[in-house]
């Protein structure tokens, strides 16, 4: 399973990159706004820190496939090949994938809150398809659940698409589709950071280095004793 940034704060997408095994950065219209920046000038900031060979995912605005399409010329043009537009996943947006997807331009279907939706990108060409996981627990429904039956669809009718499933607000989500052998998830920099912040693991390495402390003296490690 890929493991993305979902965020645009280009100092805690290097901090991430710098410690964990990340590979890309997803971006939405809001994760955008709260930048309160020129859209362009953050994507470039981030994509020229990531490299041109990692995945950036932003998604287009505008309501008709048309507009779809006129975006994510735009995006494509403004941030290279690896960028994955993300096309919500309605009826516009169907026909906006098939036509993008024909000219080669790779496609992450957003807005999926069930299996049909993820089923119909799959078939207009979507890369990868984006359950909101969260979003749906919110909704009195099972969004890793829901993440299962995608892929298991995917899997069924030898579809390339692969989940890519968003929307998290803890670490057992992660975890269950991390299991699954899912495609990607994309989590905040909260929930990334906070996959191994636990008491029990903080303790056991405290513990060590108190016990070798009291052998060689404190501060010193097998480096120095
Ligand atoms: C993914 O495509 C979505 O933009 C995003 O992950 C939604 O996350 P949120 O429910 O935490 O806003």
């Amino acid at each position: 399973m890929k493991l993305i940034i979902d965020d645009a704060h280009i100092e805690q997408i290097k901090e991430l990159y710098e410690y964990y095994p990340v590979d890309g950065v997803t971006t939405n219209p809001t994760i955008l706004a709260k930048s309160g920046r020129n859209p362009y000038e953050v994507l470039h900031e981030i994509r020229d820190f990531i490299g041109a060979d990692a995945e950036l995912h932003v998604q287009v605005i505008a309501r008709t496939a048309t507009g779809m399409i006129a975006d994510a010329h735009r995006i494509v043009k403004e941030l290279g090949d690896n960028t994955y537009v993300k096309i919500p996943s309605i009826q516009e947006g169907f026909k906006a994938m098939r036509i993008l997807k024909n000219e080669g331009i790779s496609i992450t279907a957003t807005a999926i809150y069930t299996p049909l939706q993820a089923f119909l990108a799959a078939k207009s060409g979507a890369s990868y398809a984006a359950p909101y996981i969260n979003r749906i627990d919110n909704m009195g429904y099972d969004g890793v659940e829901i993440a299962r039956h995608i892929h298991d669809i995917f899997k069924n009718n030898n579809f390339k698409a692969e989940v890519l499933a968003a929307s998290f607000k803890n670490s057992q989500q992660l975890l269950e589709l991390a299991e699954y052998g899912i495609g990607a998830s994309t989590a905040s920099p909260d929930v990334i950071f906070a996959l191994v912040k636990n008491e029990a693991i903080t303790s056991a390495i405290n513990q060590f280095i108190s016990d070798f402390e009291g052998l060689v003296g404190n501060g010193k490690t097998m480096a120095d004793c």
